[in-house]
């Protein structure tokens, strides 16, 4: 189920502050019967028309972003900073992102116009493995990387187990380059883990999500999915 102004906006109909206009002004009917509250959900087997026109479903689709530092995970930003789908400027259909990656992390970013895909990849019950890898500020200790693994508290409950790698350290700068690999989605939550135990984060990319990489891409750079991957992300979603 979607909310009628985002399936409206989605049919390309109109941006999804207009389509709420045109909600309001009575103009949209779900079924042959006008709705003129917002809150209104409808799913795929529900007939919208809007000026007595039936809307067109726009065609799914999904892409693989390997965002760069310095953009935002966001459709619009009122300060004008570059956001994810400034790098989208030749598709018509209107993608947003599945999660998000904060401002200054890099890495693998999926983008689609589907939103019962999004929901059912970002549904915390569906446990997606992410990797991602960490540069930190000292050198965490074994004990340390340990109590990661377990699962810590934060100020939102403790986190799931997880899994780390040291990949190397720098004695002389006191920096450590460590995987983690995680299967919640909470705002901010690698930063957060690292920094319970006393390192921040320096620098942070997500290398993988699933079964996808970023092999043969490179910052900036956007491949769409196959149709195998689509539904293999399903699958694992729903397994
Ligand atoms: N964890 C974070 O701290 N930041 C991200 O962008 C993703 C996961």
């Amino acid at each position: 189920m979607e909310r009628l102004q985002k399936v409206i906006a989605h049919a390309g109909v109109a941006s999804r502050r207009k389509a709420e206009e045109l909600i309001l002004q009575g103009k949209v009917k779900v079924n042959g019967k006008v709705v003129k509250e917002l809150g209104v959900k409808v799913s795929p087997s529900d007939k919208v028309e809007v000026n007595e026109i039936p809307i067109e479903k726009e065609e799914p689709v999904y892409f693989l972003f390997y965002k760069p530092r310095g953009v935002l995970s966001s459709v619009r930003d009122d300060k004008k900073r570059k956001v994810v789908t400034d790098f989208f400027p030749d598709i018509k259909q209107r993608v947003y992102p599945v999660g998000r990656l904060d401002y200054d992390t890099s890495g693998l970013l999926l983008l689609t116009n589907d939103g019962e895909f999004a929901n059912l990849l970002m549904h915390p019950r569906n446990e997606i493995e992410k990797v991602y890898v960490a540069k930190t500020k000292g050198i965490p200790s074994k004990e340390k990387l340990k109590s990661l693994e377990k699962g810590i508290h934060l100020e939102d409950g403790k986190t799931a187990p997880a899994k780390t790698k040291l990949l190397s350290l720098d004695k002389r700068k006191q920096t450590a380059i460590i995987e983690i690999t995680i299967h919640e989605g909470r705002n901010r939550q690698v930063r957060r883990m690292f920094e319970a135990i006393g390192h921040s984060v320096l620098k942070l990319k997500r290398e993988r999500y699933g079964f996808l990489t970023l092999q043969g891409l490179k910052a900036g750079d956007i491949r769409e999915l196959t149709p195998h991957e689509v539904k293999q992300l399903r699958a694992l979603a729903q397994k």
